[in-house]
């Protein structure tokens, strides 16, 4: 059984608390952590909050990449409500090698140690989704942090067919996120859904239609009815490659 322990860590990932966390930009981390510590941790949302945004974006029978799987039930989750080939990438060979002897029995699930910053063993436009929950905010931590992070984003659209997507999962406002994922950096375009987060309290978010994306511009900012201090949300980006453009760059 999954034990759950809501984002409270995910919290500290705060860039204002960065400098404590940095650890979780270094691939030695997360190994270490992974070694040590064997008791499987959810971060930010369970495949019960996420469901109806998956199924909008991405069909049963895409090829998925799960990049950063960790020890998350998310892909396990997703193949037994019916999606058929999703690929889980980490950085840390413990984790790859527990969940694939843990997960013997979906053959629906592969388990790949690589390094999203670099994943030379996978075809361009070999994918049709890409999945990300925390590992861009991950690599948002550390002092290489923007070159990081713009790393494993041309990666992951050099893997993406034309039309698929990428649905990065992230605790980061748009402020913050919308630099490395906007239109002007890719031939994508780039959707935001807005999750109230598990341990929010549901009443006062229950105007929010997860479904509908909210507009947001290439600076990040959101209308002001949608912005706040105690705004308790996760953003779900969601960025679909262009066809177009993609086949003018041969891509
Ligand atoms: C915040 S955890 C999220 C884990 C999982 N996605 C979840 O939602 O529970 C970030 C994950 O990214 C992995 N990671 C960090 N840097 C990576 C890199 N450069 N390449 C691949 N995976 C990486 C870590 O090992 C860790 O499992």
């Amino acid at each position: 059984m999954l034990e759950y322990r809501e984002d409270s860590e995910a919290i500290s990932l705060n860039p204002m608390t960065r400098k404590k966390k940095q650890g979780y930009g270094d691939a030695a981390y997360w190994e270490h952590r992974y070694q040590h510590d064997v008791v499987p941790f959810e971060w930010y949302q369970k495949y019960d909050g996420l469901r109806d945004l998956l199924k909008k974006y991405i069909h049963a029978t895409a090829d998925i990449l799960m990049l950063g799987c960790g020890n998350s039930a998310l892909s396990e989750d997703m193949a037994k409500d019916g999606y058929y080939d999703i690929t889980n990438v980490d950085i840390s060979p413990t984790v790859i090698k527990a969940m694939k002897m843990k997960h013997l029995d979906l053959p629906q699930l592969k388990w790949v140690c690589a390094d999203a910053r670099s994943m030379t063993i996978f075809k361009s436009g070999s994918l049709d989704a890409v999945i990300d929950k925390g590992t861009l905010d991950a690599l948002m931590c550390g002092d290489e942090a923007t070159e990081n992070v713009n790393s494993m984003v041309s990666e992951v659209f050099r893997l993406l067919r034309p039309g698929g997507v990428y649905l990065m999962v992230s605790y980061g406002e748009p402020t913050t996120r919308m630099p490395y994922l906007g239109p002007s950096r890719r031939a994508w375009s780039t959707s935001l859904h807005l999750l109230p987060r598990p341990t929010a309290a549901q009443e006062k978010y229950s105007w929010v239609r997860t479904l509908e994306p909210v507009p947001v511009g290439e600076d990040g900012i959101l209308p002001p009815h949608l912005h706040g201090k105690d705004a308790d949300f996760h953003y779900v980006y969601a960025c679909v490659k262009e066809k177009l453009n993609v086949l003018l760059d041969g891509q």
